[in-house]
């Protein structure tokens, strides 16, 4: 493809995205297709002989459409909310053309140096002091990962560099609340910790990890010869959004000599909003924290900020440095490759640059606020309502509800549950992911896809109720 096709076609599938962004509402969110159609359309093989531009895009609308689930439909209460904003869009499509891979500060300076102004707005955005530097990760699960390699390199003296974890006198030991979500416990298992030295923590009734249990679980583990290594805390949780008390188990890891994570993947967005920075007090007491733009902030996935207090120990643990990649500029810039896993590192910053200047800070808060604001209104509905439970507290967006009728318990209630939940998804006019909350299956909706207004939550309530009345 030429550069005059490309404008040709580029400009058409510009046109495609703004007119299915303008129409999104009108189609069903959850697509209506079987597992196994979608492939059954498509050729086994690839083609021999190159294809017009054309008929992709045919296929692409005949086909591919009709099996996409629609994240940016104001119907869209899945899951945690996916950013779409289209000025990040556009950001990410001008990283996509330029296609330069920052795997050096020399590779693409303007790669290196957007993302420390974007990381450092955003810390300043979130409330963090100027103690803590960033870095742009694919996900939050990378993220933790760097984080728990870290943590086990500080315990261990840079075993790496000798034995690794398999010259270690005693084992390490990682603590979690069984909210944490399970890419904290892949990280704990993926940086060699074992499942047997991964921790549960209990949780009180608010699904928050107890500080207190924290302080016994740890002697414990000390008493019977093990070394408590990490600690990861999380600020919003996946199923519920509780808010683990990192300024009581800041200390508590401290005592032990252990690093603190937090896992501020969700909530960690609406840090912008100043009223709402009491959920992670005390975050200044943690060694790292992972915060997802590419959730409720807006921004296109993926984008994944993560900061850390100790630079030099990260470079330390993560930094390999063949000659191919050393140059002149080394020890005056930020080489990201030592920041993290991957050497190749896509311009990440240009849809996050774009979206914060585009909304302003100001802009982007007053979304947060709207959407919490939706929350506590269809909490308010749900509690009204007889014969349904909202199951736990409401910090944030995501509203966890139970229709539980007189009559119906145990596994008939879970049936229950997922069918009506099936019913709403298979109407196509709204989407919601169930989960299990003590064992048990509950719906929970999940406001906060930039589209979404009142009058879809409002819509969706009715929707609900239709739902389960069967
Ligand atoms: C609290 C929390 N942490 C981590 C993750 C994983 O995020 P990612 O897809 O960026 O790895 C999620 C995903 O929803 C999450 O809710």
């Amino acid at each position: 493809m030429n550069p005059s096709e490309f404008r040709r076609h580029g400009n058409a599938i510009v046109d495609w995205v703004a007119d299915y962004r303008a129409r999104i509402a009108d189609l069903p969110v959850m697509p209506r297709v079987a597992p196994g159609e979608i492939r059954a359309k498509l050729p086994g093989a690839p083609p021999e002989q190159p294809e017009p531009f054309d008929a992709m895009l045919r296929d692409f609308d005949e086909i591919i459409v009709p099996g996409i689930t629609h994240w940016q439909s104001p119907k869209f209460f899945g899951f945690f909310p996916g950013g779409g904003s289209l000025a990040g869009v556009l950001g990410d499509y001008l990283s996509t053309g330029i296609a330069a891979l920052g795997l050096s500060w020399q590779a693409c300076p303007a790669l290196t140096e957007l993302e420390e102004v974007v990381a450092d707005w955003m810390r300043q955005m979130v409330g963090l002091s100027d103690g803590w530097s960033g870095v742009i990760q694919d996900t939050a699960s990378t993220s933790t990962l760097v984080a728990l390699i870290c943590a086990r390199e500080r315990a261990t003296r840079y075993a790496l560099a000798r034995g690794g974890l398999q010259g270690a006198e005693r084992p390490l030991v990682v603590y979690v609340s069984a909210h944490a979500h399970s890419s904290v416990n892949k990280a704990a298992l993926l940086a060699g910790f074992g499942r047997d030295n991964v921790r549960v923590v209990p949780h009180d009734e608010s699904y928050a990890m107890r500080a207190d249990a924290l302080r016994d679980v740890m002697a414990a583990d000390v008493a019977a010869g093990l070394a408590p290594c990490a600690v990861v805390a999380t600020t919003g949780t996946t199923g519920t959004t509780a808010l683990d008390p990192v300024g009581a188990i800041a200390p508590v890891a401290r005592a032990h000599g252990c690093w603190l994570h937090v896992d501020a993947a969700m909530a960690g967005s609406a840090m912008i909003v100043p009223e709402l920075r009491w959920m992670w007090d005390g975050i200044e007491g943690a060694d790292s924290l992972v915060v997802n733009p590419h959730k409720w902030l807006g921004v296109v996935f993926d984008c994944s900020l993560y900061y850390v207090r100790d630079v030099e120990h990260l470079v330390r643990v993560m930094s390999t440095n063949p000659s191919y990649l050393q140059s002149a500029a080394d020890g005056r810039v930020r080489n990201y490759r030592d920041w993290g896993i991957p050497l190749g590192r896509r311009f990440r910053a240009l849809k996050l640059w774009f979206l914060i200047r585009e909304q302003g800070v100001s802009g982007l808060r007053a979304r947060i606020r709207r959407d919490m604001a939706n929350a506590v209104w269809l909490e308010q509905q749900v509690r009204a309502e007889p014969g349904w439970r909202v199951l736990a507290p409401v910090p944030l967006q995501t509203v966890c509800v139970r229709h539980d009728p007189p009559g119906l318990a145990g596994d008939a209630l879970d049936r229950h549950t997922l069918d009506w939940v099936d019913r709403v998804n298979r109407s196509g006019e709204g989407y919601l992911t169930p989960s299990t909350l003590d064992g048990r299956w509950m719906a929970r909706v999940s406001i906060g896809a930039e589209a979404t207004e009142r009058e879809h939550v409002a819509a969706l309530w009715d929707v609900m109720r239709a739902a389960a009345a069967g």
